[in-house]
């Protein structure tokens, strides 16, 4: 359970956050749409304490996440993994390694010298890399692989860390509509299946609809909206993007069009070994 209270950064005289105040439940998967400079990644940065907030303060059960320091700040990265943008794979080692990377807050610093990576770590790398339907490439270099693979490898990672929390930054930004569909599956799955909680900045509308049981709207720095798809009226949208300026609403910024036919999905059935599941087992 998240416990966000009056949250507000500023950086300057400018306020990319301003006085939130939210509770997110454990298992929910949130999307947060806004425009372009609404606070979006402002929000999930102070989560992940890549920023920290000028005042105000964010919880998580019993944590503090803004005063973490030392050991349980390790504890926490381990615990919220990030998926960004633009991947953030180490292109030149090989895939397999990448997801190894995802194991590095659990071990020690001497194993993590020698980068011995034990025989369930290798295992539950490659159940993580079927589960995203991407075991083949585990050999090649993260760097050669297509954009839609690469986020998949990042989730992968991310799973070997086995979070409470996953955070993801525009996880489809840079994709084409079909690769968007498979990283928007694998992280409803994560959701679902390993009850992770999910929280996803989304620059599109249609996707937070059709993936998002929550849905917060933002505008600058301020949430505007909280609620269901259902709930999203178009007043609700004109409030989310057409607050700044009054600018006229233009849908086709909002859309994506994810509108893949399910055949043409690589992903693993439900039931097939999660890395979750394997690690020890
Ligand atoms: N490090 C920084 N220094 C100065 N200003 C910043 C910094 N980070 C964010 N801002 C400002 O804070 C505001 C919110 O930015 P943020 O990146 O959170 O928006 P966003 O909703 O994620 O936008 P986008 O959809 O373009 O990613 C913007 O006006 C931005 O210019
Ligand atoms: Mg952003």
């Amino acid at each position: 359970m998240f416990e966000f209270r009056n949250v507000t950064r500023q950086f300057g005289s400018k306020t990319a956050v301003d006085s939130v105040t939210l509770d997110i439940p454990a298992g929910q998967m949130v999307g947060i749409i806004g425009r372009s400079g609404a606070g979006k990644s402002t929000l999930l940065r102070m989560i992940n304490r890549l920023a920290d907030p000028t005042s105000g303060s964010i919880r998580f059960g019993d944590r503090n996440v803004s005063q973490l320091k030392g050991a349980d700040l390790r504890r926490w990265h381990r615990d919220c993994a990030m998926i960004f943008q633009q991947f953030n794979l180490v292109p030149r080692l090989d895939v397999l390694t990448n997801v190894l990377l995802g194991r590095l807050n659990h071990r020690s610093t001497v194993s993590s010298i020698l980068s011995m990576f034990t025989r369930e770590e290798r295992i539950m790398a490659i159940a993580a890399l079927e589960r995203l339907g991407i075991e083949q490439t585990a050999l090649q270099p993260a760097g050669t692989l297509s954009g839609g693979q690469q986020q998949r490898v990042a989730i992968a990672r991310a799973l070997m860390q086995e979070p409470k929390v996953v955070l993801a930054d525009e996880p489809i930004a840079s994709l084409d509509p079909l690769n968007a569909k498979i990283v928007m599956d694998a992280l409803k799955s994560i959701n679902e299946r390993d009850g992770i909680t999910v929280i996803t900045n989304l620059h599109t509308l249609d996707t937070a609809r059709a993936y998002c049981q929550r849905i917060i709207g933002m505008a600058a720095g301020r949430v505007v909206f909280d609620g269901s798809a259902d709930e999203l009226t178009s007043e609700a949208v004109h409030r989310i993007y057409g607050a700044a300026g009054g600018a006229e609403l233009d849908e086709t910024i909002t859309s994506t069009s994810i509108n893949v036919p399910v055949a043409a999905m690589k992903m693993q059935p439900a039931g097939s070994i999660s890395p979750l599941a394997l690690h020890g087992a």
